[in-house]
């Protein structure tokens, strides 16, 4: 898009750059066309793009929800084949789906305790009704002094399965037949992160190194549920920054994507990411010029969760040559930036009632701020599917999920 021919918004608001949308989908879609396709809504948070992303997507295959509730509601927007990534103690929530799933639609739970199999198992029992269950086999790598991964799920050997597997033996009304392997230290995790440059020939190493332990000990767990068990409806993995690796692990029968499609400034950092275009981001009209080289802008907020490091905070996408001030970063209600002196003697610092075009570091808690992103095209406010120049967020419906 070109900033400056933009009319700019007088207020606060997101924008979704509808082209470069279309890129990111398109690439996803060379990238994992080996395999079926699942998005993650957590990185996406509007049915509206949901929707938009499937009728582009051939090898579409259902959502990866991120609460029962939030599940919940994408069987009440007429989505099927959900997979809620992260186990769930909202009984009520899940009870209101089997409505759907008796209906034929596809709803699958995340577990990795017996906790997790009981409550599902009593709430199959009181209906009358099998509930369907994946385990999340965790992938990352322990090593002496570092723990390469995330620390979610109970599961990362063969044995930690049998046991699970042994004890859920008893449990007449769940079927145990999908598994989850996400790579998150190898899909997330930027190899460039700003101010920590050092660790970036370390991070690598570490990715090559976790790659070949992610491949034997998903497809060998894999193997051996199939092999002990029963067939496996599905084996999930992956995310964006790890398109091409997942892909082509033959155990693997569906990959997850999300980010990929507003590509936040997170994924700047990452090698993988190259090729995605910046789609999604906020803007902040200048309000005020407290001095010389300084414009305030109204809004801004809007940081990522994480460990608390700089990489979470938003960045400008347009103008160039603006500075957050150290002291203040974005701030609550207002953000001032310090212009460089290159763009002021050439007549450009930014006037009052103009617009700074800004990018959230992650995808999905964009969508938690907004009530709608409006679209462009070709440099204009654009209809982008329906009657609207706007796509409604999650927010914009009234929802909020955890
Ligand atoms: C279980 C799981 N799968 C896949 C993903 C990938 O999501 P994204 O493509 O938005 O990075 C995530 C992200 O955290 C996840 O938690």
């Amino acid at each position: 898009m070109d900033f400056a021919q933009l009319p700019a918004p007088s207020k606060v608001s997101a924008w979704l750059d509808m082209d470069a949308l279309d890129h990111n989908i398109e690439l996803v879609n060379q990238k994992t066309q080996a395999v079926k396709l699942r998005i993650a809504t957590k990185s996406i948070r509007s049915i509206d793009v949901l929707r938009y992303i499937q009728k582009k997507t051939p090898h579409f295959i259902g959502l990866m929800s991120y609460s029962a509730a939030e599940s919940l509601y994408l069987l009440q927007n007429g989505f099927d084949n959900i997979l809620c990534a992260y186990p769930t103690l909202d009984t009520q929530s899940v009870v209101e789906t089997l409505k759907y799933t008796q209906q034929g639609a596809t709803m699958i739970w995340m577990a990795d305790r017996i906790e997790h199999l009981r409550l599902l198992d009593e709430i199959g029992e009181e209906h009358g009704q099998k509930i369907e269950v994946c385990l999340d086999i965790n992938m990352s790598m322990p090593l002496p002094k570092l723990y390469f991964g995330t620390k979610r799920s109970a599961l990362m050997r063969k044995s930690d399965v049998k046991k699970l597997m042994e004890k859920a033996g008893g449990l007449s009304h769940i079927n145990l037949d999908a598994v989850m392997g996400y790579e998150a230290q190898i899909a997330g995790l930027a190899e460039h992160i700003p101010g920590k440059s050092l660790l970036t020939p370390a991070i690598k190493v570490l990715k090559t190194g976790s790659k070949k332990q992610v491949s034997r000990r998903r497809a060998s767990i894999v193997r051996w549920i199939t092999e002990q068990w029963y067939q496996l409806k599905l084996v999930n993995g992956g995310g964006s920054g790890s398109m091409d690796f997942t892909s082509c692990q033959p155990e693997v029968t569906e990959i997850t994507v999300g980010s990929a499609y507003y590509k936040p400034a997170y994924f700047d950092y990452m090698e993988s990411m190259q090729p995605f275009l910046p789609a999604a981001g906020f803007v902040l009209p200048v309000t005020r010029q407290p001095e010389k080289g300084v414009v305030t802008c109204q809004g801004g907020g809007f940081i990522a969760s994480g460990a608390v490091s700089a990489d979470k905070a938003p960045v400008v996408h347009y103008p160039k040559g603006l500075s957050l001030l150290p002291d203040e970063g974005f701030g609550e209600v207002q953000t001032p930036f310090s212009v460089d002196n290159e763009v002021i003697k050439q007549g450009n610092m930014p006037r009052i009632g103009e617009a700074v075009w800004c990018r959230h570091a992650k995808a999905g808690e964009l969508a938690e701020h907004f009530n709608e992103l409006v679209c462009y095209r070709d440099n204009a406010p654009v209809i982008a599917d329906g009657t609207a120049q706007v796509m409604t967020t999650y927010r914009g419906q009234g929802q909020c999920f955890h």
